[in-house]
């Protein structure tokens, strides 16, 4: 495959000093390479992109399957100093689905859709780096996007493929698509927090008025989300702000 690894820094490297690109064959986890390195000592902003993941991990401790050509699986390392880190993966979600496809939609908190059916997954992790002024916390922002269609087997949402809207998309395409916004906007979100975002978020919630379960057993409307990007769900208790810490949630059956 040939990635457009000089392109894409050439449109990053100016808005951040020291980035790099760097494309490998296969690891077990782009996550978990860069969450590794800041371990070491090694917290420099980069995108690494695994053509093959063999431990893709996805939330809540669950696997991520991909195979390679039929997927786009990689990290953006970056140091980061929001003064609130929340909302940050539906601010990373609104770039994604804005710079493919506007029939892309944003199922809180995490989740890339297409017709209620799960198109690619966000997992953010954090680690922090050095002591004092010198300190800071190192984001890994992991990306996978399904471009062909997998099988739906062991998944909890049935999948589907960015072909089915870009039908020759291929693997370095899309992340030349994807990769230069998403460090711009991951940037913007350092600055201005969630709030840059919320109404790009909005424009694209899959959830808004639909009725939801959430996995504490509790059912209500969704409403949207809040200035910090909790869920609000409107529920026989009255109006119930939800952080993605506590529950996860999904559409009821019909
Ligand atoms: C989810 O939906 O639960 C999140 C899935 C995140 C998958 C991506 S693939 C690239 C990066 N490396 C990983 O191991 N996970 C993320």
């Amino acid at each position: 495959m040939r990635w457009p690894a000089e392109a894409i820094w050439e449109a990053v490297a100016p808005l951040l000093p020291g980035f790099t690109v760097e494309i490998l064959p296969e690891l077990d986890s782009t996550n978990s390479e860069l969450m590794r390195r800041s371990r070491d000592g090694r917290s420099e902003p980069v995108l690494l992109v695994a053509e093959r993941q063999t431990a893709g991990r996805g939330r809540l401790g669950r696997g991520w399957q991909s195979a390679a050509g039929d997927s786009l699986t990689f990290s953006l390392g970056v140091p980061l100093a929001p003064a609130d880190w929340s909302g940050l993966s539906l601010a990373v979600g609104a770039s994604v689905a804005e710079a493919l496809h506007p029939a892309i939609r944003l199922k809180w908190p995490n989740d890339l859709w297409l017709d209620d059916r799960k198109l690619g997954g966000i997992l953010i992790e954090t680690a922090s780096f050095g002591t004092g002024s010198a300190g800071g916390r190192y984001a890994v922002v992991g990306i996978g996007l399904n471009l062909a269609p997998r099988p739906a087997e062991g998944l909890s949402t049935p999948p589907a493929a960015l072909r089915e809207l870009l039908p020759y998309a291929q693997a370095p395409d899309v992340l030349q698509l994807v990769a230069a916004p998403l460090v711009a906007d991951v940037l913007r979100f350092a600055q201005a927090g969630f709030e840059a975002f919320h109404s790009h978020f909005d424009a694209r919630d899959a959830l808004r008025g639909r009725a939801v379960t959430l996995s504490d057993g509790s059912a209500g409307v969704a409403q949207g989300v809040s200035e910090s990007g909790s869920l609000l769900v409107h529920t026989a208790a009255g109006l119930q702000a939800v952080s993605s810490s506590e529950v996860s949630v999904r559409p009821a059956a019909p």
